[in-house]
């Protein structure tokens, strides 16, 4: 009996000790979570600039190599501007998703928002042999904030072209609007995504992209994650359907509001 005694004593000695390490290893691990979240936020405020900072250099580019082009210059350096202000507002935006802030969300045009990303980007599909296929109503709009919907749409139809590359293709994108729900389709007709990525394709820092592969350049691997963060915090969905060697389509479903 004092044997058992004895035996029960130093379990539990043992257990208090698991359990007082078991606290400090939870400790250090949500330290070391919020560090990983700093360092994926900082990637992705880094590639979201990156994305509007590219045709901002080439919109001043386009300036200074035609001065003798007044209109031209003009259209340029008016570009630079907005794309600048944008930037600093995409920044702004940045931190409040990431912050998990709410902005005040109002009534967008779809139409409108893809205007936008279509200047911000400033490069012609045509000179990509990618042909835009754009079915959206011409009022069809939900409750977003404006910037922030603009990246979801700017990533969606980078990604795209870089699918495509370097043959090109159709970028399709398509809205309805059903019952309370808006249904933005984003498709391509470029390489596909194999079977074994579609579910990392959300994963922070997951990319198929090399120099060596079409797109020419290391993809970070942030675009979808930050994608999928502003439409979760629009209460929203995002699916994806391929096929190696077809295409893609990205389905995005929001309350219509
Ligand atoms: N339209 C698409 N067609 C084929 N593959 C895609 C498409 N969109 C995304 N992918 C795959 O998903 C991966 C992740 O995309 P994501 O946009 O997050 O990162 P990335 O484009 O590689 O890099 P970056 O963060 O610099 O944009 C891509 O590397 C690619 O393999
Ligand atoms: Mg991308």
């Amino acid at each position: 009996m004092p044997q058992l005694i004895q035996k029960r004593r130093s379990l539990n000695k043992e257990i208090n000790l698991q359990v007082q390490q078991n606290k400090e290893l939870q400790a250090r691990l949500a330290k070391l979570q919020t560090l990983a979240n700093l360092g994926t936020i900082s990637a992705i405020v880094a590639h979201e600039i990156n994305n509007i900072l590219m045709p901002l250099g080439n919109y001043a580019q386009v300036a200074l190599n035609n001065p003798q082009d007044t209109q031209l210059t003009q259209k340029a350096l008016q570009k630079t501007v907005y794309n600048s202000a944008r930037a600093s507002e995409i920044l702004e935006s940045i931190l409040a998703v990431v912050n998990g802030e709410a902005i005040e969300k109002k009534i967008c045009r779809l139409q409108q928002l893809l205007e936008e990303v279509f200047s911000c980007i400033g490069r012609d599909f045509g000179k990509d042999c990618v042909k835009v296929k754009m079915e959206v109503p011409d009022e069809l709009g939900f409750p977003a904030v404006p910037v922030q919907f603009q990246q979801v749409l700017m990533n969606l139809i980078l990604n795209a072209r870089e699918a495509m590359m370097p043959r090109g293709g159709i970028l399709g994108i398509n809205a309805t609007k059903e019952q309370d729900k808006v249904i933005i389709e984003v498709s391509d007709t470029g390489c596909g995504i194999e079977l074994e990525n579609m579910s990392r394709l959300f994963e922070p820092f997951f990319s198929t992209k090399t120099l060596q592969s079409p797109a020419g350049r290391v993809g970070a691997g942030l675009g979808l994650v930050f994608c999928k963060e502003i439409i979760d915090s629009h209460e929203g969905t995002i699916d994806v359907q391929s096929e190696p060697g077809k295409g893609t389509k990205f389905t995005i479903t929001l309350p219509a509001g």
